[in-house]
Parts: structure tokens; C-alpha cells; sequence
């Protein structure tokens, strides 16, 4: 079964063992917020999260939000009850659960398994997807297994801070993660996810970043995901997720452009030329596919 495409500019991040946060989520507008069981989260309070993450799911208004989990990794004690507990009772109003620190495909297989018992055995009416974060080298290293390791996936999100402390980059408060140093350090990680996003049909989503106070340079990394071909990123405050939506969805110019791209190109066809030329510059097949991707993103957006 193909994954449901649902929009995914911006995920909100949210602690799950702080209720007095989870009303501002649901009506923060973001494509899908997700109640965090695991690093935001102090161990501490991990399990008793589980019933207030559920519950907010299931009796809060999220309007066209998606609502989603981040469990803890399967190579902790606390994964199976995180699955267990948050779908038996928030059944139906659970779309996805986000798994994190995810190494091989049997990581994303052994979720997949345990979601197909409980399914069964709840009587569920909606099968819950899946997205997985690659933030660990070794997650990195098969990162088209695991893309391919179920049909519940929907998107691989890219996890630069683990990421950072796995690689051992030098990463610290003072760093700046729009400096160029020598070209972005993690260039070679978010290419690596964006292509096997796309070889295996999901959305590659970025990562979260950390200053949420500096909302022009969050546009601009957003920008440079949107360039590279991620469809979304990650917000770790309400405040981020317009800038998110507005940078990862089409700009009417780029609908429009892409309209005419698909006239121009279609006119040429009739008199029988491959190639031709729209305000100097060219139009052959290729463009015709970047024009059914706009028109293709807008039209799952509403635009
Ligand atoms: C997200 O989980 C990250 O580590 O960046
Ligand atoms: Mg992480």
C-alpha cells in the first residue's frame, strides 16, 4: 500500500510531559505536531507522559493538523510501552508515530510488527505511519534499507544534533548552523537522506534548529532545505511554523511559471520540437517534470 502524501512543512515539536503546552500546538497551524516522549522529555517523566501525550491527542481539537508521537528508540526499556500505551488509547486519533535513532531496517520492521498486532487485536479502523529519524552514522550508512523497510513510512527526517554528537562534529553553543564551513557540514547527510527519500517515494523532512529566536536565519535554512528537496522541516516553537509553511509551499509566481512552462513546452510539442525557450531560457522535458511537481505540491496544499 502507497503511503498517504500528507503535508509535512513543518513539524512542531512538543514536550509530552507538559500538558500546558499541548492547546498552543493544536492551534499553532503547523502540518503535524508531535508530542515528544523522548529527548524533550526528562526520563523521569517518560511514562507518565504516555497517557497525557494520548489523551491530547484524542480529546484536543487539532483542526487539519496531523498528530503524531516521537517514541523513544527501540534500544531503550521504555519503546514497547510507548507504542502500547499512547495507541490504546488514543486509537484512531494517532496518524503517525515518529521513531527516533533509527540504525537498520529491522529497527523500523520490529515498530511495523508491533503496530500490526495491536491493530489486530484493537480492531482499528486506520493503519498509523511511520517516519524515522537518521541521526546516527550508522542509520546514515543504510539509510536506503530503511527506507524502504516498510510500506508505513511516510518520511525520513534528518536529526542534525544527535547526528552532530554521533559523527563527533564539533558542534557547540556558539556554533552557527547557517555558517559555510567549507560548504555546510552536513551537506554530504542531508544529500545522502534526500536521495533515498526519493529513490524509495518519501518525504524528507530537516532538521529541527536549535535558535528559535532568530526567526530570519530559520527562513533562510529553510530555504536551503526547500532547495535541496526536503519538503519540510522541523519547529521547535510555535513561532516557527508559518515560516516553515510559507518557505516550503509554492510561491504564486511559481505556479504561475510553472503553468507557462507547461504551455510553452506543450506548443513546441505540437510543432513538433523537443526544446524550446520561455524568457530566455530553456524548456524541454525536464522542466516539464519540475512543473508537475509544483502543480503537484500545490494541489496537495490547496493552493
Ligand atoms: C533530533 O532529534 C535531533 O537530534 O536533531
Ligand atoms: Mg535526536
Amino acid at each position: 500500500m502507497a503511503p498517504t502524501p500528507r503535508p509535512r512543512r513543518s513539524e512542531l515539536a512538543t514536550p509530552a510531559s507538559n500538558e500546558d503546552m499541548f492547546a498552543k500546538a493544536a492551534a499553532s497551524g503547523a502540518d503535524l505536531v508531535f508530542l515528544d516522549l523522548e529527548d524533550a522529555c526528562a526520563p523521569a517523566e517518560r511514562e507518565k507522559a504516555r497517557g497525557k501525550a494520548a489523551r491530547a491527542l484524542r480529546d484536543l481539537d487539532w483542526g487539519r493538523t496531523a498528530r503524531a508521537i516521537r517514541m523513544n528508540g527501540i534500544d531503550t526499556h521504555w519503546a514497547y510501552g510507548d507504542v502500547i500505551e499512547v495507541v490504546t488509547i488514543a486509537r484512531e486519533a494517532l496518524d503517525v508515530i515518529i521513531v527516533p535513532k533509527v540504525r537498520r531496517a529491522r529497527d523500523v520492521w520490529w515498530v511495523d510488527t508491533l503496530l500490526t498486532q495491536l491493530e489486530e487485536t484493537l480492531g482499528l479502523r486506520k493503519r498509523i505511519a511511520l517516519e524515522v529519524l537518521i541521526e546516527e552514522t550508522e542509520g546514515l550508512q543504510h539509510v536506503d534499507e530503511i527506507a524502504a523497510a516498510s510500506d508505513r513510512l511516510e518520511a525520513i527526517i534528518f536529526g542534525a544534533g544527535d547526528f552532530s554528537a554521533s559523527q563527533g562534529a564539533r558542534v557547540d553553543t556558539n556554533f552557527d548552523p547557517l555558517v559555510e564551513f567549507p560548504g555546510d557540514i552536513w551537506h554530504y547527510a542531508r544529500a545522502r537522506i534526500v536521495v533515498a527519500a526519493r529513490t524509495a517515494g518519501v518525504d524528507a523532512i530537516d532538521a529541527p534548529f536549535p535558535n528559535y529566536k532568530d526567526p530570519a536565519a530559520y527562513r533562510v535554512a529553510c530555504e536551503r532545505a526547500a532547495a535541496m528537496g526536503f519538503l519540510g522541516k522541523w519547529a521547535i516553537h510555535p513561532s516557527q511554523v508559518e515560516i516553515a509553511n510559507t518557505a516550503f509551499s509554492p510561491t504564486p509566481e511559481e505556479i504561475a511559471h510553472a503553468e507557462r512552462l507547461v504551455a510553452t513546452y506543450r506548443a513546441a510539442e505540437s510543432a513538433g520540437k523537443g526544446a524550446s525557450g520561455l524568457d530566455g531560457m530553456l524548456v524541454d522535458a525536464a522542466h516539464l517534470r519540475h512543473a508537475a511537481t509544483v502543480a503537484n505540491r500545490a494541489e496537495l496544499l490547496g493552493l
